[in-house]
């Protein structure tokens, strides 16, 4: 099912991509945990008619870090403050239980009028916070299912017009239009029904942004809306066709699917503007911060020994085969950054200032009409159903995307103009 127009989630972190920003002047860093600072973003790509605005989340802080929201309840409040945004939580399967999560997350569809996503991961980390080892790779994506089946059958146990209010014959609702769960699975046993009843959407839209073999079949099997970190055109193009097969293979119509990859656009009014604002942020990046966020990159080689004017050492690396294995987060985005420092040399300076944090994500630095050409060649061309915004800076960042890059891409005819419906699922075109 190909769309005349893209769609356009905003990966929303409380600094923007490039959290070491927060020093420039108007960053408002000590309002980010306010909700007149998240509702003003929320607003602005609002009116500027994003799908969605996704809220990221991690169960541990690490050294480059500063804060995670916490989405869930921060959803709860912007359902209140927002009329048409999507709003999209992420949930661990690995450290939640079904049941909570999914009454939580019904609830915010009905404070949202029909807005509610999750963005379900598996945790790379935060296993020294909860009473609970951190399963291998395979065991956390079977959790996952069991806990997605779990949450389902919740979703389904309130038929649509099983509540009745009707006050002569003293009936709220028909019970009999209420069933129970009944889910034995090999992680998670619960009976339903939910304390709550069907949502507008019925359910949350299902978003997932598994790279892993086992994270790629899990979206496909499961997912209305999938999130990627693709640098290169042609591999877009491939994970997409991938992505829509092993949809069909599970029965499903993987040409619904709307594949998302993330850009970090830095819009300036020209090009050269646009580089001089990216060199101005990474002047505020700190050597010893960036050598920090490599080594985690490099799954957590150390790399602080080393002179950062000399390349870096090829034998310091992990194999190929050794970052397979591991546990870490950045291990499914290895090989790529793993590829740059064999074939490129760069020196850690080098890496640290240009490569490090565009690690994943394509950085588009340009005018709009620069970005633009860009986001069109790739919609156009099977590449993708529109991309997830990585705002570089906030909160201007945002302004500049939504005032400059947006206009552009509508002018163009591949945004939409209006909101067509009420709910997410009318805003993404799926059923
Ligand atoms: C755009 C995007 C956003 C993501 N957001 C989160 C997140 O908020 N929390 C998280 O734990 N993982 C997040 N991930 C990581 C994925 O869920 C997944 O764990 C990662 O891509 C590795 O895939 P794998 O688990 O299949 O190896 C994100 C990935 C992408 C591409």
């Amino acid at each position: 099912m190909t769309r005349d127009t893209m769609s356009l989630v905003l990966f929303y972190s409380p600094f923007g991509r490039l959290n070491y920003s927060w020093r420039r002047p108007s960053s408002r860093a000590e309002d980010v945990m306010t909700l007149d600072y998240i509702a003003g973003v929320a607003r602005e790509v609002e009116a500027a008619r994003f799908d969605a605005i996704f809220l990221a989340d991690k169960l541990r802080r690490d050294g480059t870090d500063l804060i995670q929201i916490e989405p869930l309840t921060t959803l709860g409040a912007l359902s209140a403050v927002t009329e048409h945004i999507g709003l999209v939580a992420t949930v661990s399967t690995t450290f939640s239980e079904p049941y909570n999560v999914a009454r939580m997350l019904t609830q915010i569809d009905f404070l949202s009028r029909g807005r509610a996503a999750v963005n379900i991961v598996t945790s790379t980390e935060g296993e020294e916070n909860f009473s609970r080892e951190l399963p291998a790779k395979a065991e956390r994506y079977r959790i996952a299912q069991d806990w997605l089946d779990a949450a389902v059958a919740l979703w389904d146990g309130w038929e649509p017009d099983a509540v009745l209010v009707d006050r002569e014959a003293n009936v709220w609702a028909d019970t009999s239009k209420m069933h129970p769960a009944d889910h034995v699975g090999p992680y998670f046993r619960v009976a339903g029904p939910m304390t709550v009843p069907r949502s507008p959407q019925g359910r949350p839209v299902i978003v997932q942004a598994g790279q892993s073999p086992e994270g790629v079949d899990y979206g496909a099997r499961n997912a209305e809306v999938i999130f990627t970190a693709k640098n290169e055109f042609d591999e877009a193009v491939g994970f997409a066709a991938d992505m829509r097969a092993r949809a069909d293979t599970f029965g499903r119509d993987g040409s619904a699917l709307r594949i998302l990859p993330g850009v970090v656009p830095i819009v300036g009014s020209t090009d050269a503007e646009a580089q001089e604002i990216a060199n101005e942020i990474a002047e505020l990046y700190e050597l010893e911060d960036g050598i920090a966020y490599l080594s985690l990159l490099l799954l957590d080689v150390p790399l602080d020994d080393l002179d950062p004017d000399a390349p870096i050492p090829v034998e310091r690396l992990l194999t190929l085969e050794e970052a397979e294995s591991s546990k870490n987060l950045h291990a499914s985005r290895y090989p790529n950054i793993h590829r740059i420092i064999v074939e490129e040399r760069p020196t850690l300076r080098e890496m640290v200032r240009t490569r490090a944090k565009a690690t994943g994500h394509q950085f588009l630095i340009g005018s709009a009409s620069t970005i633009a050409d860009e986001m069109e060649h790739w919609f156009r061309n099977a590449a993708c159903d529109g991309f997830t915004i990585i705002p570089p800076y906030m909160p201007e960042g945002v302004t500049r995307i939504c005032r400059e890059l947006v206009p552009e891409l509508q002018r163009r005819g591949i945004f939409r103009t209006e909101y067509p419906g009420t709910t997410l699922r009318d805003t993404l075109g799926i059923a």
